[in-house]
């Protein structure tokens, strides 16, 4: 095996978008901490999210936390935990502050106060009615959250370790010991070796066609965390963002909705307003509602000219008619827009030719977030199994983390929120963690396994190219483990997905050089994904009810008695084995969920 070089340092955090930052800023106060990232750090997909951070400030009109929790648990269809979900909703106040003090241009209010806009699922309690809660910086909220996490790690003097791609956990016995990375530049292998790793790492959105996730959204923390003998926790609840830009699947923000934007189908209608849908809240109701509602209306002939989108319509000729019948005093204009949405504006007019203030947009869901990922409690420790036992060191935090606060579906600008609080949380534990821990020795050869993988990938000659495996996965997955799902549809990506699991083992990388070898780290990646893929399968076959963006057409129903209860997915050789624990409750018991 060739030479491996070998870092220390108490902390290594894998990701440099806002849960790794915030993690790093504040483990950086106790630890002296590397973080590494197979990007640079302002390219994390942090910077991809778009409208804005929910908080329940009541900068315009009142609100409340416990209005948050309420909204963020009936959003989860009462899957969430409800202590984590206290957490998430009490400390997401003073973050937005602390994040306005580190100097986060957020929008204003004219009294100079931070700006905040309405959002699918957040209501005034008592009313029902949309509240805003959504503090935004245009809808380049994320990017500017990522812009000053990073300036302040800079100046905290956090060690990063740029285009470095993690590709294994060090693990022995019940401690972790580092992690295993390539230096992308050079093809070489290194060792970080610590005495505590967080995974930060971003959902896997790339299993599907039709996505909203960046291309280098596959997985990479979950999958390794799989095969180190961590399981990964409620994996069959991928959510769907409603309005992704038709076919390209990039995010056109819930926003634009709170702007008072509203979704027509092919016959004129706006039909989140049917009383089969959301009578009340309409285009505001949670995103899995939304999106089963474009489906179905494509499903039923009603899509634009008889195709498979929608239109998403924020013409303030179209807008200000329906505040004008909702006796709103509301108005919108170009210049509004502009200063609102300008990205989502740019976007439309770049990629499709569609300027959205003069034309409605053409949307279509698009996968979007992962609620479910590497298992940990609500200071970021990464959990073993059902019964909470912690695997010390090991932390995870952000998408790929599941605390559990989304549930069966998360509520938007909460996945910011995450980031932020739980990041921060998990900062504040991994120092003292790391003050009170010895650094254990590194077994021997500890990178062997993993190198020997990818020189065996490398050695391969005849087989299958990746592009065509990620191809069958990804049509397999839109196919039979989508929108809705059966257990006809996810038997047949499970046989699928075993095949492309077995044509894998003889995918062949083109490139056989060592510097920037981007074909074989995507190859890497594909081998993340795909095993992404079998276990949100496996997960969502063994789950007989709907319940959030889990949707079953065979079992339309939601089954408190027996399902109100997280999965915990494990693999053990290369099978899969499932168990089950229950949800933690609190203040909310499980109702119908009305919009
Ligand atoms: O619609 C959006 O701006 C997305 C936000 C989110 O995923 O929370």
């Amino acid at each position: 095996m060739a030479k491996v070089q070998t870092h220390t340092f108490d902390a290594v955090i894998v990701g440099a978008g806002g849960a790794g930052l915030m993690a790093a800023l504040y483990a950086s106060k106790g630890a002296n901490v590397a973080v590494l990232s197979k990007l640079y750090p302002t390219r994390s997909h942090t910077g991809a999210a778009q409208g804005g951070i929910g908080a329940a400030l009541g900068n315009s009109e009142e609100d409340h936390w416990e209005w948050h929790a309420y909204d963020t648990v009936k959003g989860s269809d009462y899957l969430a935990d409800q202590d984590a979900v206290d957490v998430l909703c009490k400390e997401a106040i003073d973050t937005v502050i602390e994040l306005e003090l580190m100097g986060l241009p957020f929008d204003r209010f004219p009294d100079g106060s931070i700006s905040q806009r309405r959002f699918g699922g957040h209501t005034n309690n008592d009313t029902g009615k949309p509240v805003t809660r959504a503090c935004h910086a245009a809808d380049r909220t994320g990017h500017m959250i990522l812009q000053t996490l990073y300036q302040q790690c800079i100046k905290n003097n956090v060690n990063f370790y740029d285009e470095f791609h993690v590709v294994d956990l060090i693990r022995v016995d019940d401690t972790v010991r580092g992690v295993v990375a390539i230096e992308i530049a050079t093809g070489e292998f290194h060792i970080f070796h610590s005495k505590a790793v967080l995974f930060a790492t971003g959902g896997w959105g790339r299993c599907w066609e039709v996505t909203s996730n960046a291309h280098s959204l596959t997985g990479d923390g979950p999958a390794i965390c799989l095969r180190r003998g961590i399981p990964l926790e409620d994996m069959e609840f991928f959510q769907f963002h409603p309005t992704g830009i038709y076919k390209l699947g990039i995010l056109i923000t819930e926003g634009v909705r709170g702007e008072g934007g509203v979704l027509i189908n092919g016959e004129g209608e706006r039909f989140m307003a049917k009383p089969e849908y959301a009578p009340n809240i309409k285009d505001l109701a949670s995103r899995d509602v939304v999106s089963r509602a474009i489906y179905l209306e494509v499903m039923a002939g009603r899509g634009i000219n008889g195709k498979n989108y929608v239109h998403l319509d924020i013409t303030p000729e179209t807008v200000n008619r329906y505040f004008e019948e909702e006796g709103s005093e509301r108005r919108i204009d170009r210049a509004y827009i502009e200063a609102k949405l300008p990205d989502i504006a740019d976007f439309t007019r770049t990629y499709l030719g569609v300027d959205p203030v003069t034309e409605p947009m053409p949307v279509q869901p698009t996968a979007h977030y992962g609620m479910g990922g590497i298992p940990t409690d609500i200071d970021g420790c990464v959990v073993l199994d059902s019964s909470n036992k912690v695997l010390p060191g090991m932390y995870a935090a952000g998408e790929t983390a599941c605390v559990s606060v989304h549930g069966a579906n998360r509520l938007g600008t909460n996945s910011l929120v995450d980031l932020v609080v739980f990041g921060r949380r998990t900062g504040v534990h991994m120092a003292s963690f790391c003050q009170e821990t010895a650094l254990l020795p590194l077994p021997e050869n500890a990178a062997d396994e993993v190198m020997a993988s990818f020189e065996a990938m490398l050695k391969t000659e005849k087989g299958i190219k990746p592009h065509e495996l990620r191809k069958a996965m990804q049509t397999t997955m839109t196919a039979n483990v989508s929108v809705f799902r059966t257990e006809e549809t996810m038997s047949k990506a499970m046989k699928d997905l075993a095949e492309l699991r077995a044509d894998f083992q003889n995918v062949v990388v083109e490139d056989k050089g060592k510097q920037f070898n981007s074909d074989l780290l995507e190859t890497w990646e594909l081998g993340c994904l795909l095993e992404l893929a079998e276990v949100t399968a496996v997960s969502a076959l063994a789950r007989p009810e709907s319940r959030g963006a889990h949707a079953r057409d065979d079992f339309p129903d939601r089954n408190d008695e027996e399902w109100l209860r997280h999965s915990f997915c494990h693999k053990e050789g290369d099978s899969y084995r499932l168990d089950y624990k229950p949800v933690t409750l609190g203040r909310y018991e499980p109702k119908p969920r009305v919009y």
